[in-house]
């Protein structure tokens, strides 16, 4: 499967970079609210418990639920964009997302805020792969990759604001998340500020075009010239649209049908889509990110100790996809993920054999290891790298590949199939590592370095590199 590299030249000219920014960073507005929303619950979390008067049992639900909501809203979202243009999508996501901020918010019961969240898990999933398609769409080759990065780059601010704001919020309200600011308590206030970004992201999908590809597909190709022009200038679009029309039948809506073939059923494109979607999240990463406040309490640092680390963990996380956005164009996807998984497989096996080998003491009940002078630092250098070597490769490049690795006939259908099924693998190493953890957390990090294994296996055979390959010439 090699794609050899096809950049326009006068592309590179042409190319209204300014305002193709512009229109990505709307784009990856979603990436933002996706981030914020996923996160935002962990400060909230025993506020609403003590509000709200429940135990850990119905928010454990609601945050699995939200993320089988995001399977759902990727896999419909998707294949709605096929049909309705991308950027209604945008905008019913921001609707959702909107809808979520103030239905949690106010929340008078458990259930509403529980079936609010799943609105906006709902809308996570819809956003997270509208995004790669519209920015692949709008994109010149040879910034493709960097565009598409600026998705993760909302992924990772998002969480980061979560945190930060999560953490002033209980500070103004006198220390607390469920003491009183301005009159409600601080914890609805975590889920009303969403609000702001929502309406940004909504008003910002008035203001961007439709993405040529898709208006090919509907025979507006007309209006698509025009959106290429303003990006790349006279010369490109009109021949580009010719191009994109070759790929693309006007007469023949996109359908899960397309996406048979030969390997399994499928199109092996769609098993490398999978595939790469799948490994992302059993590498454990979204564990540091939801857990990891308790990860580093139950291993033996202060509650606030830990806190620090989670903010020092999740601006290492923005600092290198600033990195992985000077990369990606540069050295290529391949490289970059060959790079992302041997370290992983290192710093997580660094992790399974410190938190294996470690004395373990009595907790709660729960035998749980206790680090060292020594192994403790390690240990945290260790998941460090592990961000690190997630956040310059597997982190943006899976969602940059999902968006621009398919033929333009069945981008839409098979982003729907990877997205849900990115979701369904996030909730399942979710809901799996408060059990597997308990159990050991040496085995738990022991089978994550495992699948970052697998991921360069995975890698070397199956993903070919597509920096600067025109969408037209990418093949199933
Ligand atoms: C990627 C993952 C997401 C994770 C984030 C952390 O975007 O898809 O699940 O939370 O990286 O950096």
């Amino acid at each position: 499967m090699s794609q050899a590299a096809h950049a326009v030249p006068s592309e590179r000219h042409d190319a209204n970079t300014g305002a193709v920014i512009r229109i990505t960073t709307v784009a990856a507005f979603g990436g933002l609210l996706f981030g914020y929303d996923s996160a935002v619950i962990n400060g909230a979390v025993s506020s609403i418990e003590s509000h709200f008067d429940v135990g850990p049992g119905p928010l454990g639900f609601a945050v699995a639920a939200a993320l089988l909501g995001a399977a759902v809203g990727a896999f419909f979202g998707s294949r709605i964009a096929d049909r309705t243009g991308r950027i209604l999508i945008m905008k019913i996501a921001a609707l959702l997302f909107l809808a979520s901020a103030i239905g949690c918010g106010l929340a008078n019961d458990i259930t509403t805020l529980i079936i609010f969240r799943v609105i906006g898990g709902i809308g996570v999933g819809v956003a997270s792969v509208i995004a790669p398609a519209y920015i692949a769409e709008v994109s010149p080759a040879h910034l493709r990759g960097r565009l598409g990065s600026l998705q993760q780059m909302g992924i990772v601010l998002g969480i980061f604001l979560s945190l930060l704001i999560d953490a002033l919020l209980a500070h103004w309200a006198g220390g607390a998340a469920n003491e009183l600011w301005l009159g409600l308590e601080a914890w609805r206030w975590m889920f009303l500020v969403m609000a702001i970004p929502a309406v940004m992201y909504g008003v910002g999908a008035f203001t961007i075009p439709e993405s040529p590809r898709y208006l090919v597909s509907r025979g507006r190709d007309d209006e698509a010239r025009s959106v290429l022009t303003s990006i790349h200038g006279d010369q490109v679009a009109e021949e580009r649209v010719a191009r994109i029309r070759e790929t693309i039948n006007k007469e023949h809506t996109p359908r899960f049908g397309d996406l048979r073939g030969s390997l399994g059923g499928l199109k092996p494109i769609v098993w490398v889509g999978i595939g790469l979607a799948a490994l992302q999240q059993f590498v454990g990463i979204n564990v540091i990110f939801y857990y990891s406040n308790v990860l580093w309490e139950s291993v033996g640092f202060s509650e606030s100790d830990s806190f620090t680390i989670s903010v020092l963990t999740s601006v290492t996380n923005v600092l290198v996809t600033i990195v992985a956005i000077f990369l990606v164009d540069k050295v290529g996807r391949r490289p970059l993920l060959l790079i992302g998984s041997t370290g992983m497989a290192a710093s997580l096996a660094t992790l399974a054999i410190i938190f294996a080998t470690a004395n373990k003491v009595m907790v709660d009940g729960q035998l749980t290891p206790e680090l060292g002078p020594v192994a403790g630092p390690v240990a945290l250098i260790a998941a460090n790298l592990f961000v690190i070597f997630f956040g310059v490769s597997w982190g943006p490049l899976m969602w940059v590949l999902l968006g621009e690795m398919f033929p333009n006939r069945i981008r839409g259908a098979a982003l729907a199939v990877a997205g849900a099924v990115q979701w369904i693998a996030n909730w399942a190493v979710t809901v799996s590592f408060p059990a597997l953890s308990n159990y050991s957390l040496g085995v738990a990090y022991g089978i994550y370095a495992f699948f970052a294994v697998v991921s360069l296996i995975f890698t070397i055979k199956m993903v070919s590199e597509t920096k600067g390959v025109e969408l037209e010439d990418m093949h199933d």
